[in-house]
């Protein structure tokens, strides 16, 4: 770790001070209190190093005790490379020290502190016993806890700026390696034929080629470090999906050198990362370890993937919070638990696991090995979360009652997919047997935190979220049906579909508890939504836990929200009771929400100190008629006036609105080809991709028509842009002809003229402009008022053409 840089001036420190001595004033000397300072102080500390301190971490002792530290700060990857014990003013503390080193606490680089005095050990021997109460011998203290380096750690760090380098040059290796035996290998060819359809029936039809190459990579690159981080020699041979993977990939390695040798670059990585496991003192460090290494890994190689599937796993404050107040859910609305049979429990997006280890740690031990085998279940898409889920599982259960038993309740599937009529056999005859067993079981409580995102921003990304027949026809018939705003595509986005299904998955009475995207607890689009799950369940808590970034741009994605990102994130309970069914009525709705400004680790630390719902101030919500939770600010008279347009009344003389006619602009999703300020470079533009896309129309007649698309474009051309519409008509085989009259003026931005190409085929929506403006000449003629649309960030204007 590099120097601290601390000096006695810097505000840190003085607060530190300053802060025991507010306390000394009022005579607090307990623990609880007077750690907080340092705490402060340690996470300031961390930061600067770009490590992390977790306050109350949770571990498990050599000889398997869980103890409860009170702090531990870890580096980026999650490895702990320091611990911290407080202790109160009056305590004695060697005495407390040689207690909690009888305890197993561990001493490799630990300091044990009360505001007088520092003793800190590393590697087991005392390193300083000092007097803090001067700054001086307070900041060596931290610096000699920062500059610890654990053996284990040594290569640790350029091994990772190596494996940056070296994977994406790895991957483009296996990659040819593919290509070249695709040509020259026809047992290689046949046997990737044969995985590619399982995966296309499994997983998606329309998926690509490159996204099972690029499985078979990660596979390849992967395996080791699942055989040995995990001491798991056996993993391959075990694991279901595995074993179908090594087929291919043993017949792809057949002519060439061995596969250790062609990973041998990455060698000096996978030492560096088996030694830093050593690090991990029991098997949930380990997880934590591998869990961020796998956000670490995909942030590297593979961004769009990480982007459509929302990879990112869940903090541990959130999921303890979670599974205790399902626990109470169960206990007070329905008098079970966890733990009773025929309480069916499903995590639909598994990840790598955490709800599902969490869930069990709270099972009974009489009662595990009956959910273990018949009650637990999950499933996942991708194939490295698959893969840490089933050993972390595995390992939980080996954990608590010394046997190895396969997990059987996971599978690699797509939980979406799941609702379709018609399903083919899913990779193996095993996992096919799993997703049968699941589908059948009665689910009692739905639980995880779903993926989310918007669709990518750039349609050339080929990775959009994909459409699901039954799964998206659920929506239509119910949220977006009943919703009365114009734009519902955010209705779509996967963690709705997550609601909606797991809504209908839990059957007459239950529980859903999903950590989400907050936006469905306000937004427009969302009211269909809202009604429906009023009518759906007897009860919704909701904890909002703030961070829409993109809303209060004081708030950093980094610093105050949950997940590091940039949209709100909300808790949600959903409950239903069985008597919903003969006696419905709305759901009582309550909510609460923690301080907009709060950080990351504030909302943390209330989650962990609040342990589950009941211990939570919850406000009771009243809906308004428009199905409007969040009505504070809200003027009810608003009803009352004359709406400016409305969808009822569009296009008809009558009604009760100002203007009969009303449209968003013009949505190219090709703004960069389809406007321009230049009149000729705009139709050579126009030119080039019409070209392109004839052309490639052509390709796919002559090749194979039926061919998927996603094999014929380049998504590299920034010539063009394969949008869905347009991607669409290609597999129809339709052409594209270039029209001069479509050359048009239009006001891109307020005061901004621009040329654009106001095409039915290369405009992804032209709403109602084409009819507002269906001829040059009524560019002048026909007046429009602009106005931003409702929930626009921006405060109210408006202006005339
Ligand atoms: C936000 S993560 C869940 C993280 C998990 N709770 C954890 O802490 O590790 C969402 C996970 O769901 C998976 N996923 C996304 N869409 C899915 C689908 N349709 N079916 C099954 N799994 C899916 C993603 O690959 C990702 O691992």
């Amino acid at each position: 770790m590099p120097q601290l840089n601390l000096k006695s001036s810097h505000k840190a420190i003085r607060d530190y001070y300053a802060t025991l001595q507010q306390y000394d004033r009022h005579a607090v000397t307990h623990e609880g209190a007077v750690s907080n300072p340092f705490a402060f102080l340690l996470d300031s500390c961390a930061k600067q190093v770009n490590a992390t301190l977790i306050s109350q971490y949770a571990m498990r002792t050599t000889n398997g005790n869980r103890i409860v530290i009170d702090g531990a700060i870890l580096d980026e990857f999650g490895l702990p490379f320091a611990y911290w014990e407080a202790k109160d003013i009056d305590d004695n503390l060697p005495k407390a020290v040689a207690e909690k080193q009888a305890a197993g606490y561990p001493l490799d680089n630990t300091c044990f502190q009360t505001p007088q005095r520092i003793i800190l050990y590393q590697n087991g021997q005392i390193a300083l016993d000092v007097d803090i109460t001067e700054p001086a011998e307070l900041i060596a203290a931290l610096q000699y806890l920062f500059a610890y380096v654990p053996p284990a750690l040594d290569n640790w760090q350029t091994a990772v700026a190596d494996f940056r380098e070296h994977v994406p040059d790895l991957a483009n290796r296996l990659k040819e390696l593919i290509d070249q035996r695709h040509e020259t290998d026809p047992a290689f060819k046949e046997a990737f034929a044969d995985f590619y359809e399982t995966c296309r029936t499994a997983i998606n039809p329309e998926l690509s080629q490159d996204a099972v190459e690029e499985m078979l990579i990660q596979h390849i690159l992967t395996e080791r470090i699942f055989r040995t981080v995990f001491e798991r020699s056996d993993f391959t041979r075990r694991n279901i999906i595995a074993r179908e993977i090594e087929n291919v990939s043993d017949a792809l390695m057949r002519h060439a050198v061995s596969r250790d040798a062609f990973l041998a670059p990455l060698d000096r990585f996978y030492i560096a990362i088996e030694q830093a496991a050593t690090l991990c003192r029991d098997f949930t460090q380990k997880q934590h370890f591998l869990n961020t290494f796998y956000e670490k890994f995909f942030q590297g190689f593979s961004e769009d993937v990480a982007d459509t599937h929302g990879i990112v796993y869940t903090p541990q404050p959130i999921v303890d919070f979670m599974v205790k107040s399902v626990e109470h859910v169960l206990k007070t609305e329905f008098n079970r638990s966890l733990s009773d049979t025929g309480v069916h429990i499903i995590d639909p997006f598994v990840g790598t696991g955490n709800f599902i280890v969490r869930l069990m740690q709270d099972i009974r031990g009489t009662a595990l090995e009956k959910k273990y085998r018949n009650e637990l279940h999950c499933n996942e898409v991708m194939l490295l979360p698959y893969y840490i889920a089933s050993l972390n599982i595995e390992q939980e259960y080996f954990q608590r009652t010394g046997t190895y038993l396969p997990f059987e309740g996971i599978a690699l599937a797509d939980t979406f997919e799941l609702l379709e009529q018609e399903q083919g056999e899913l990779f193996t005859r095993e996992n096919t047997e799993r997703v049968k067993r699941q589908k059948a079981a009665d689910m009692f409580v739905v639980i995880g935190n779903p993926p989310y995102n918007m669709g990518q921003i750039n349609e050339n990304d080929n990775n959009k979220n994909r459409k699901y027949k039954a799964m998206d026809g659920r929506i239509a018939e119910t949220y977006t049906k009943d919703s009365k705003a114009t734009l519902r595509n955010k209705l779509y986005d996967p963690y709705v579909k997550a609601i909606r299904w797991a809504s209908d998955r839990i059957g007459e009475a239950g529980v859903v508890a999903f950590v989400t995207n907050n936006g469905f607890l306000e937004r427009m689009a969302f009211d269909g939504m809202r009604k429906h799950l009023t009518d759906d369940f007897d009860v919704i808590y909701t904890l909002d836990l703030g961070g829409n970034v993109r809303e209060n741009p004081k708030l950093s994605g980094t610093t105050h929200n949950v997940f590091g990102i940039q949209v709100g994130v909300s808790i949600n309970l959903f409950i239903k009771r069985s008597s919903l069914k003969t006696d419905p009525k709305p759901a009582e709705i309550f909510y609460a929400r923690v301080d907009e400004f709060w950080r990351k680790e504030e909302k943390y630390h209330y989650l962990n100190s609040k342990q589950h719902y009941q211990n939570i101030d919850w406000q009771q919500l009243t809906p308004d008629s428009r199905y409007t939770w969040l009505t504070e600010g809200l003027h009810a008279e608003f009803d009352t006036f004359i709406p400016m347009g409305s969808k009822e009344t569009k296009n008809t003389k009558d009604g009760e609105t100002i203007f009969s006619l009303y449209s968003l602009g013009v949505a190219t999703n090709r703004d960069v080809l389809a406007y321009a300020f230049d009149l000729e470079l705009l139709q050579k533009r126009v030119d080039t991709f019409i070209e392109i896309y004839n052309t490639t129309v052509d390709r796919k007649r002559r090749y194979n028509p039926t061919t998927s698309v996603e094999s014929f474009i380049d998504t590299t051309d920034s010539r063009i842009k394969w949008t869905r519409q347009v991607k669409a008509s290609l597999k129809k085989l339709e052409q594209s002809v270039y029209e001069a009259a479509n050359f048009r003026t239009s006001l891109y931005r307020p005061f901004c003229q621009k040329y654009l190409y106001f095409d039915h085929f290369w405009n992804e929506e032209r709403c109602q402009q084409h009819r507002i403006f269906p001829t040059p000449e009524t560019e002048t003629e026909n007046r429009v008022i602009c106005v931003p649309s409702k929930g626009g960030r921006a405060d109210f204007w408006c202006y005339l053409t």
